[in-house]
């Protein structure tokens, strides 16, 4: 409240309120291209040519929609809403590998091997590739952790490596789908004739890098955070199980409460900027911090409490603006089923360590294992 843009020794700044951040997000003199930054993410260089998370407009704009094309017309469920008798079958499944175990890991047991499956499948990605895709994924995400245990140059060269196996493998993936009909993402976007031509192959590569990327690590944590919130939260948790409908209010909440992303690392001023009366000169380099915007008194009553009955509640879950998640219907999708399945399911839930371990990750919220018993 008192210091919405705050300067750091680097030079760069930070915004933290929802006002702010909304209005910064929506600025077309911000850019989101990592090779504008004064402080570079480690590795961006050496993986190879950024996805449009990480370009600005024209090209931006050209890339999202020829990606969102498979999936429907832009902001609607599209391809997702289809998928959810298949989402509920894959939970199913899931849990009912839980008999018989004392102890539940609801990150490796659960939340992990959902949406994993979910998007490998999207993709076209066989299902005994998936294994690989772990160790690839976890080193590229590391990349954006600080954990002073580990060697920072070790732990660059394995991000760095993991990014150009992974790339080789859907270069791979992408030349067998070529002139071959077929339902995957990979082969969908290798034959789009579209109004905007199609992409060139290493575009598509890095689009569908992105894809995975994304739809990994964030819903996984987006479902462990949820489950954790419930337990903390027992009468929300027995409200859920009389009303399964709570479950569309309670994930928007979650967004808002418990975020799987924390900030945006990766923004540069392209001309100087006035931000709450401070000037951000040019060349700047910008960190939002999303979840503290969602928990800003000034924006959301009683920002520290969890509440599925809250109205009006424009988290920055999903940030905003022209690089608003475009995951975000299946996302939500995959958490409410997650969630209604479990809390069905479950009798009695008890959390063995409150709290867990988290992934010491300034970007990236989420515990790394979350036991119950
Ligand atoms: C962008 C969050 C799931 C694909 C973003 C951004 C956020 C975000 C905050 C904005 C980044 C920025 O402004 O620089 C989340 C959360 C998720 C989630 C919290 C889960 C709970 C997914 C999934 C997919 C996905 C499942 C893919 C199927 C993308 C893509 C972008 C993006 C492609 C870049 C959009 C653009 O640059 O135009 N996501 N995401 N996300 N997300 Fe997600």
């Amino acid at each position: 409240r008192k210091t919405p843009v705050a300067l750091q020794e680097d030079g760069s700044y930070v915004i933290s309120t929802y006002r702010e951040l909304t209005g910064i997000l929506h600025n077309p003199h911000l850019s989101s291209d990592v090779r504008n930054l004064s402080r570079p993410i480690p590795g961006a260089e050496e993986r190879g040519t950024p996805s449009f998370i990480n370009i600005d407009p024209p090209e931006h704009d050209r890339l999202r929609r020829l990606a969102m094309r498979p999936f429907g017309p832009p902001h609607t469920p599209g391809l997702v809403t289809g998928m959810e008798p298949d989402l509920t079958a894959i939970v199913s499944g899931l849990i009912d590998d839980f008999a018989g175990k004392e102890r539940i890991d609801i990150v490796d047991d659960f939340a992990y091997p959902f949406p994993v499956t979910v998007i490998c499948h999207l993709l076209g990605v066989p299902r005994e590739d998936e294994p690989r895709f772990h160790l690839w994924v976890n080193a590229i995400i590391d990349l954006l952790a600080y954990d002073p245990k580990t060697d920072p140059k070790e732990k660059l060269d394995n991000g760095i490596q993991a990014s150009k196996d992974l790339r080789q493998y859907l270069g791979g993936l992408l030349e067998q789908r070529h002139g071959r009909p077929g339902d995957d993402l990979l082969t969908r976007l290798a034959n789009d004739d579209g109004p905007d031509g199609r992409m060139t192959d290493e575009e598509i590569v890095s689009t569908a890098n992105l894809l995975l990327i994304a739809g990994h690590e964030t819903t996984v944590n987006l479902i462990t955070n949820g489950t954790l919130t419930l337990l903390r939260h027992p009468q929300v948790l027995q409200r859920l199980r009389n009303e399964p409908d709570l479950i569309v209010p309670l994930v928007e909440e979650l967004l808002r409460y418990e975020p799987p992303v924390h900030m945006i690392p990766w923004r540069a001023a392209y001309s100087d900027i006035t931000v709450a009366d401070t000037v951000i000169p040019k060349g700047s380099q910008i960190m939002l911090m999303l979840a503290s915007g969602s928990r800003d008194p000034d924006r959301f009553h009683d920002p520290d409490r969890f509440d599925p009955d809250r109205q009006d509640n424009q988290h920055l879950g999903f940030g905003s603006g022209i690089h608003l998640c475009f995951g975000g219907p299946l996302a939500r999708l995959e958490t409410q089923i997650a969630l209604n399945e479990l809390v069905r399911r479950l009798d009695r839930p008890r959390l063995v360590t409150d709290p867990p371990p988290y992934r010491p990750s300034p970007v990236l919220r989420g515990p790394i294992h979350l036991h119950i018993e």
